[in-house]
């Protein structure tokens, strides 16, 4: 069936009633909260946009899943059920389930990264970066400058830029370099793809140096969509076969998967090699759980099997998916508010610097940003900015990112077409009144991670 909208491709079948407050109890809400948008309680909050992890809306075939998952400790029929999905949809041979993303990130650092390594990648994650640290990696950031640009219509701003990444191969030596972190449709970046041209290239030129290279294949799927919107000669090619292209071009991949495989919780390691595969299986017992269950339960792994198979099934999902997040960025961009372009895959990303450039961005902009809209409608949104960015981990100094933003979020086929209105209405209205917008400092800085539990309050 073809039709120009980006209809959803499915109805309602259960609803969970929404609570809505006033703007006095928004106000206490976010004070006791610490001005973080993280701290919280959901039940204050109308249209919940801080997050698409862990938020999908699950299918009533995955939720029958639920119900057939089988618990068996070791040898779960839900596990082989998912190392299929795993070999249809993504094509790797190994599969090491674990908890989320970052139990696999942690693995994989620990399996991979030596004290002193470097390790090149596609802007940082927050998670990621983390964990390559934490093992006593150096994260070298090799994006292209576009990414950095919150108004470049480069369509393709996840791209690695081969310049930089030999730079930093040729000072360290590829001894040094356990593997490229190549992110696929890069979270901080805004949401923005990287083109099959230049996945190609990284791994022609990384596997002619002996150099692994990892994909964080998070929104892998929402980067396959815009390969074939994009790209030269993929117009015509479906999704599924688009997503295995961009998986051939690595030697392995993490997965969170609570994005693209619409779970509330779960993750992937990927592998081909089967001796990095024992490696990882035998630390995975120690930090997650025996390696066919990673720390999920069997009905986890039957929904994650299931949600695999759903989104790579037909490309209406992805279509109708991305539609919703471009129909937000639109709108906005007809109010004339700040954001970034192109609009991203998984969430819209104002513009903060731009918006309150009144401020400096050692008051939060962002993070001023993300208050002042959950205080005017109830929609909560989340800081990606100088806070998110943390500080060097030797010189102790904040990281300055070039890119402040709020992010807005899209949780997969939870939210109508009047709610992104609403949101719509609500940004424009705090847009108007921008000047009124106070910067924020810290009341508690915490040492790892800091924007999920930091407190503020407004400066002077
Ligand atoms: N990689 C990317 C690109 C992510 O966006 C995330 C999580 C992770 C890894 C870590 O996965 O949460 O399952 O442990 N991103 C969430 C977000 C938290 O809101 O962007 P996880």
């Amino acid at each position: 069936m073809s039709h120009d909208s980006w209809a959803e491709p499915w109805k309602i079948k259960m609803v969970e009633p929404l609570r809505m407050t006033t703007r006095e109890e928004r106000e206490a809400a976010i004070r006791d909260a610490g001005y973080n948008s993280f701290l919280l309680r959901s039940d204050d909050v109308y249209i919940d946009l801080l997050t698409d992890s862990g938020t999908s809306a699950m299918s009533d075939y995955q939720w029958a899943g639920i119900m057939l998952g089988d618990e068996a400790y070791a040898g779960s029929r839900s596990f082989y059920h998912l190392v299929d999905a795993v070999h249809e949809v993504y094509g790797y041979e190994e599969v090491v389930p674990t908890h989320q993303g970052r139990g696999a990130e942690h693995i994989l650092s620990q399996i991979l990264i030596e004290p002193g390594d470097a390790v090149p990648g596609n802007m940082y994650f927050t998670t990621t970066r983390f964990h390559q640290e934490h093992a006593g990696g150096h994260f070298y950031d090799v994006i292209i400058d576009e990414a950095h640009e919150p108004d470049s219509l480069h369509p393709f701003k996840g791209n690695i830029d081969l310049a930089k990444l030999a730079a930093v191969v040729e000072e360290y030596g590829v001894e040094r370099i356990p593997y490229v972190s190549f992110e696929t449709n890069v979270n901080m970046a805004g949401g923005q793809p990287a083109s099959m041209a230049n996945l190609r290239e990284v791994y022609e030129y990384c596997s002619a140096n002996g150099i692994l290279v990892m994909l964080d294949a998070t929104r892998a799927l929402e980067n396959a969509y815009f390969i074939q919107q994009r790209e030269h000669g993929y117009a015509d090619t479906p999704i599924h076969d688009i997503l295995r292209e961009i998986c051939s071009y690595s030697d392995g991949a993490t997965v969170s998967s609570k994005k693209d495989n619409l779970v509330n919780i779960g993750g992937l390691l990927l592998l081909r090699d089967p001796e990095l595969a024992r490696k990882a299986r035998s630390l995975l017992v120690a930090f997650e759980g025996l390696h066919t269950y990673g720390g999920m339960s069997g009905r986890d792994m039957e929904a994650l099997a299931r949600g695999i198979e759903e989104m790579a099934a037909s490309d209406t999902h992805v279509r109708s998916r991305v539609g919703q997040v471009e129909y937000l960025g639109d709108g906005l961009i007809k109010h004339g508010i700040p954001i970034v372009r192109p609009v991203g895959g998984h969430a819209v990303f104002l513009d903060a610097r731009a918006i309150l450039d009144h401020l400096p961005q050692e008051h939060f902009p962002a993070a001023a940003l993300t208050a002042a809209l959950y205080l005017d409608a109830g929609v909560r949104g989340m800081e990606r900015g100088i806070v998110s960015a943390g500080r060097d981990k030797e010189t102790g100094e904040n990281h300055h990112p070039k890119l402040e933003l709020t992010r807005l979020a899209i949780p997969r086929r939870v939210y109508t077409q009047s709610h992104m209105d609403v949101t719509i209405e609500s940004i424009a209205r705090v847009h108007e009144n921008r000047e009124d917008v106070r910067g924020l400092q810290f009341t508690y800085e915490p040492e790892e991670l800091r924007f999920f539990q930091a407190r503020f309050e407004p400066v002077g």
